[in-house]
């Protein structure tokens, strides 16, 4: 029942990403840093999980907080220095950690050496490292520009009377992949990297990579014709992509044994396959952005529907399931730093249910097929911190989304409001919980982004003492996952009951044993009709054993469990 794919190393890990700036801090600047991490990995260990999955650490001015390098071969200043990483990733290596980089080269920063000469004259050599739009040739075409209040990709630079492109702020100009001589850079500096040992990269919005260089006019009909309305599509469908992948894959990646995540911007259930498949020989895994783009009240950023619906919930999952039901690998998750935390989204953050809905989502999340990406803080059951005034956000994409709607004239408060449940990204970058203590134990110094004020009930330190925790729920579930992978990570997924509104329940099956999950998305609980099913053992369940009643399964408030079939 197994599908055809090849076992990988990769395919049967559990992925912790720790986003650096809030998980440490060793020296007071309030900032967290590498020699804090390193410090932690005894903990990181301690959860079962194999694979560490880093947001940028480079040498960087932080306009989007590392997304915007200046060094792609330094560390970032307030990160350390490259011996500090050098101690952390054998330190890493010594524990059978593996380390997973992120890697952004759609765009660079423009502090980086190469703009900085690239902008300085039009015959200047690094000139076509980037896109430029001579001024002489009227206003470009328009492309979206995120992180900008004007929505605009691209900027007008008074030194040489031109424009450059800029999917994201104007401090990220876009790099320009048809040169040649720009992927070769790339090329060398990926190989440097995994010439010092690093296990693999999360590409950031690499189906971004290519462009259209004849900038076309793209109006609304084209873009609802040939890219379901979606400027993200036509953004991952430049002409040169798959070459350059394939290209990137030759040069680099296939001579080592690592593996390779695409940041899946703008990919569709119908072109996924083309990043993934064994046979193209271009990466091992790609996120998908359907999932986690559910439930906002369209017309807003990023507002919350309270009424989200799990039966379309249930229907993405299961679809994309699919995608990779005979080759190719899907990757899974529900949080990550450009995300608010699980917890407030999909579950329920109410001190009555928050124990239990954490351990539901964990559960959903590493009993699904495809590889599990899961979010530094979530084994705690951090929650978004829902903050009251703008001054105490720090994330570029909310302080513009901001400032779109003051100019023009909108409601500011319903922003804030929103954004508490919503899903501002500050919300999941808060300092990690280690104990009750001063800044949850983070820094001894101002934290870069406050602490949440919940630290006292929802701390590492107190979770490890409690074998009911939910952290402690996490290291059993892993555990689970590892010990029973032919079924747990390899097994056939059959969704069950598709149009049950409170419970999501599914199997999983090898040839030889088969199980059934059991997830309650609802503070009222749910049923479960189990028919011919007999039910057995049951291998982990967050709350009391399973009450059943002739054939009904009643499950209470954000119940989970997992049961072996007869
Ligand atoms: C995706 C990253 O995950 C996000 O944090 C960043 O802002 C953009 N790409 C731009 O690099």
């Amino acid at each position: 029942m197994e599908n055809k794919t090849e076992r990988k190393w990769w395919k049967e890990a559990v992925v912790y990403q720790i986003y650096p700036r809030s998980f440490k801090d060793s020296n007071g600047d309030g900032i967290g840093d590498l020699k804090g991490l390193t410090s932690k990995l005894d903990y990181v260990k301690s959860l079962g999980i194999d694979i560490v999955w880093l947001n940028p650490i480079y040498g960087s001015p932080n306009a989007d907080n590392g997304y915007d390098i200046s060094d792609y071969d330094d560390i970032m200043k307030e990160f350390g220095t490259m011996a500090d990483f050098d101690v952390m990733l054998a330190e890493m290596h010594k524990r059978g950690l593996k380390l997973v980089m992120d890697l952004v080269v759609n765009h660079c920063s423009d502090e980086h050496e190469w703009f900085k000469l690239a902008r300085s004259s039009r015959t200047n050599p690094y000139r076509d490292y980037f896109h430029w739009w001579p001024a002489e040739k009227g206003k470009p075409p328009f492309r979206p520009g995120n992180f900008e209040v004007d929505g605009s990709g691209w900027r007008f630079d008074s030194l040489t009377n031109s424009y450059y492109l800029h999917y994201f702020s104007y401090k990220q100009p876009d790099l320009n992949w048809e040169n040649p001589k720009l992927r070769q850079e790339i090329y060398a500096m990926m190989n440097r990297w995994f010439k010092k040992g690093v296990d693999g990269f999360r590409m950031d919005v690499i189906p971004f990579i290519a462009k259209d260089t004849s900038f076309p006019v793209i109006t609304q009909k084209d873009l609802d014709e040939k890219y379901e309305g979606r400027w993200d599509v036509y953004q991952a469908s430049g002409p040169g992509l798959h070459n350059y992948l394939q290209e990137m894959n030759k040069e680099v990646l296939s001579k080592y044994d690592i593996m390779t995540l695409a940041e899946g911007a703008g990919t569709t259930k119908a072109t996924a396959m083309n990043f993934v498949d064994p046979d193209r020989k271009e990466l091992d895994m790609a996120y998908h952005f359907d999932g986690v783009s559910l439930g906002y009240v369209p017309g807003y950023f990023k507002k919350m529907d309270p009424n989200w619906s799990l039966t379309a919930f249930k229907k993405i999952y299961s679809d994309w399931d699919s995608v990779f039901a005979n080759k190719g690998w899907g990757t899974i998750y529900l949080g990550n730093h450009d995300q608010p935390r699980m917890l407030t989204r999909w579950g329920n953050d109410a001190p009555e249910y928050r124990e239990a809905a954490s351990k539901m989502l964990t559960t959903f999340l590493l009993s699904m097929r495809g590889t599990p990406y899961y979010y530094f803080g979530d084994e705690l059951g951090m929650t978004n911190i829902k903050f009251d005034k703008i001054e105490d956000y720090r994330d570029i994409e909310t302080i513009a989304e901001y400032g779109k709607v003051k100019n023009a004239g909108g409601d500011l408060k319903g922003f804030i409001d929103n954004q508490k449940n919503g899903g501002a990204r500050d919300n999941g970058r808060t300092p990690f919980q280690w104990d009750a203590g001063m800044n949850g134990g983070f820094s001894t110094g101002i934290p870069w982004l406050k602490v949440n004020d919940n630290k006292n009930d929802i701390n590492a330190e107190a979770e490890e003492k409690n074998p009911n925790s939910v952290l402690s729920y996490f290291k059993k579930m892993v555990k689970l996952r590892k010990d029973q992978k032919d079924v747990l990570v390899y097994g056939k997924y059959t969704l069950l009951d598709k149009d049950n509104p409170d419970v999501y329940a599914y199997t999983r099956e090898d040839g030889n044993k088969k199980v059934l999950v059991l997830l309650s998305f609802r503070k009222t609980g749910g049923s479960f009709n189990v028919g011919k099913m007999q039910l057995g053992e049951e291998w982990i369940n967050n709350l009391q054993p399973l009450k059943v009643n002739g054939n009904t399964v009643t499950l209470q408030p954000y119940q989970a469990c997992i049961v072996q079939l007869k």
